[in-house]
This record gives structure tokens, C-alpha cells and sequence, in this order.
């Protein structure tokens, strides 16, 4: 079966703008210390981008969670069982989903995605490989109420939630978050989620700072889609990337950090940066083993399997959706 049916729930602007883009830059220019909001680096540009992080060699999520999939294929089938429709949150390129899908033998994949372009192609091309699977992409930010394809609602679900990309979310967004997907899967409903640990210092921060400056391009793109999409003046070659470690919140940082003073308008409105003045863009929490069941747990799953043995250290973790009882 190719791609059955696709939905855009996405507010955009007479001019196509997603009207949440343009309240999210004006209210995190507008405050101290700016910052915008990480899911907007991913319009086709970011999204492009993305992918050529996922293949540098300093970045090592990406291959360390394909390795794992591959390796424990077998145990995620024996724990996950067939027939479920995979939703999978912030499916970009879906490049790993092939790996799960052929382990487990679903009965209907979901994948949900901001970059709607991105979306439909790589939807096509796994509804093509898997002949038979119904896809249903849904073009929606997954952190808002997302409505799933009515032909869904009957089967058992799995949650697909790869890349680490819960580690974008402060705690408190993230439980958010994951209560959320406990409600919206369901009773019986399965979570495997991506998260990366805390490792060695200087791992990380070459895995957000890479010398080919391909993370520096991907943060800096987030200036010029304000440029393309909201008719903004930054002089983008004014600033410069930094990702460093924050050991108190147990976080990368990325920053956009202008190098000079400056002013810019977008949409009209006018904007001052001091020399050495930041915009935050991007936060990447990781996660220690129980840091991360507790997240899990606080977020309404009870983690059953963890698979996490390759280095540098990144684990895969299968939940489940917490019966609610009254407990000690
Ligand atoms: C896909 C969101 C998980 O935080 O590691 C990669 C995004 N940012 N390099 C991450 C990202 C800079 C990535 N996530």
C-alpha cells in the first residue's frame, strides 16, 4: 500500500508563514536572554542540514542508535510483538524507521513531522519499500495536540521517539510532553524513545561544534530562514556558533553570538544585539540511566528495556504506558 492519506495540522499566514514561527521569534527576540525555540531550525534548508550532521564522524547519535537497532533487532521484536502502528514524533528523514519497521512487523506507520516537504518524501519512499504497510504522514508539531488518523485508532500503538530530540526539552516540557503521548497512545501502548547520555566533555561538545562547520551552518540557517520567511535584515555573517556544556543542567548549549553590535528589523519591528550577546537556539539535555527512568516514569512509562552498550554511550529504551492505580 503506498501513502494512504496525509494531514497538515499546521497554522500558516496568507503569505504560508507558520503563524507560531513568527510568534516565537518576536516574543524570543523581544525577552532577556533571547532565545527561539530549537524546532524551528528544521525548514527544508535545516532539514538538509541536519542530515549531513547525522554523517559526520564527530556526531555520533545517529550511528550509535542505528547500531543499536540493528544489533538488538531481534530482542525489540520479541518485546515489542506484532501488529502495532508506529507513531513516530519528528520522523525528518525517517532513516532509521526502516530498521524498526522490518523487525517488528507493524500495522501502520505514522510519522509526524514540522518540514513538510521532508515529511512527504521520505514517506513515499518507505510506503515504496514496504509494500502492504499503510503510512499515514501527519504534518504537525508533535509537541501540540496531534490528531491521528481515525484508521489507527483500534490497533496498538508504539511510540517512535529516535534521535534523542526529547533531549530539546527542559524537564518540565519534556514530562509535558511525554504525559501527553502516554494519553494520546493509550492503555497497552509501547514507547521506544532515543536518549543520549552524559559523556566525556570534550565528545560532546566537538559533536555540536564539528570543525567542517556543518552544525555552525544549521545554526546560522535559523537567521537566514527569519530572513527568507519573515522579510527580516540580519546581517547573519555578524554572528557565530557556539556549543558548550552546561554541567549544572546537564546540557549542550547552542548559541547564535553576535560579534558585534547591531540592529536588525524583522516584520516591522526593530531589534538591538550588544557586541557578545547571545541567542540561545538550541538546548540538548543527556540523560544518566536512572536520570532518564525517572523521566520516563515522571512522564507516565514504566521503562521495561534498555539496550545502551555502545560507545560513546547512547540507549535505546522500551516503556510502557503506566497503568493508573493508586500505589504506594
Ligand atoms: C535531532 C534534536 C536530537 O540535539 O542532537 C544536532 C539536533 N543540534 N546538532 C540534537 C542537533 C545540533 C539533535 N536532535
Amino acid at each position: 500500500m503506498a501513502v494512504v492519506r496525509s494531514l497538515r495540522q499546521v497554522d500558516a499566514d496568507h503569505a504560508g508563514v507558520d503563524i507560531a514561527f513568527r510568534a516565537d521569534v518576536r516574543a524570543g527576540l523581544s525577552q532577556t536572554p533571547k532565545a527561539i525555540p530549537a524546532r524551528w531550525f528544521y525548514d527544508a534548508t535545516g532539514s538538509a542540514l541536519f542530515e549531513d550532521i547525522t554523517a559526520l564522524p564527530e556526531y555520533y547519535p545517529t550511528r550509535s542508535e542505528t547500531d543499536l537497532l540493528i544489533r538488538h533487532a531481534a530482542d525489540l521484536a520479541a518485546a515489542i510483538g506484532p501488529g502495532r502502528a508506529v507513531v513516530e514524533l519528528g520522523s525528518g528523514s525517517s532513516a532509521k524507521t526502516p530498521l524498526l519497521l522490518a523487525a517488528i512487523a507493524p500495522a501502520a506507520y505514522v510519522p509526524v513531522d514540522i518540514s513538510g516537504d521532508f515529511l512527504r518524501d521520505s514517506a513515499r519512499a518507505l510506503a515504496a519499500r514496504f509494500a502492504g504497510l499503510p503510512v499515514y504522514p501527519v504534518e504537525a508539531d508533535f509537541t501540540q495536540r496531534v490528531e491521528l488518523p481515525g484508521e489507527i485508532a483500534d490497533l496498538p500503538k508504539l511510540g517512535f521517539f529516535p534521535g534523542s530530540t526529547i533531549g530539546n526539552m527542559v524537564a518540565r516540557t519534556a514530562v509535558d510532553l511525554l504525559r501527553h503521548w502516554r494519553g494520546a497512545l493509550g492503555d497497552g501502548s509501547l514507547l521506544l524513545i532515543g536518549i543520549d547520555r552524559i559523556k566525556d566533555v570534550g565528545v560532546l561538545e566537538r559533536a555540536y561544534d564539528d570543525p567542517a562547520g556543518v552544525t555552525a551552518a544549521f545554526n546560522l540557517n535559523l537567521l537566514e530562514r527569519i530572513n527568507r520567511e519573515l522579510g527580516g535584515d540580519i546581517p547573519v555573517e555578524n554572528f557565530t556558533h557556539r556549543a558548550v556544556w552546561d554541567d549544572v543542567h546537564a546540557r549542550i548549549e547552542m548559541h547564535l553570538v553576535a560579534a558585534c553590535a547591531m540592529d536588525f528589523t524583522i516584520d516591522g519591528h526593530r531589534y538591538h544585539m550588544a557586541a557578545g550577546e547571545t541567542i540561545h537556539s538550541e538546548n540538548s539535555h543527556k540523560y544518566g540511566a536512572r536520570d532518564a527512568n525517572l523521566l520516563l516514569r515522571a512522564g507516565g512509562w514504566t521503562p521495561v528495556a534498555t539496550w545502551d552498550d555502545t560507545d560513546p554511550a547512547f540507549a535505546l529504551i522500551l516503556a510502557a504506558a503506566t497503568a493508573f492505580r493508586s500505589a504506594p
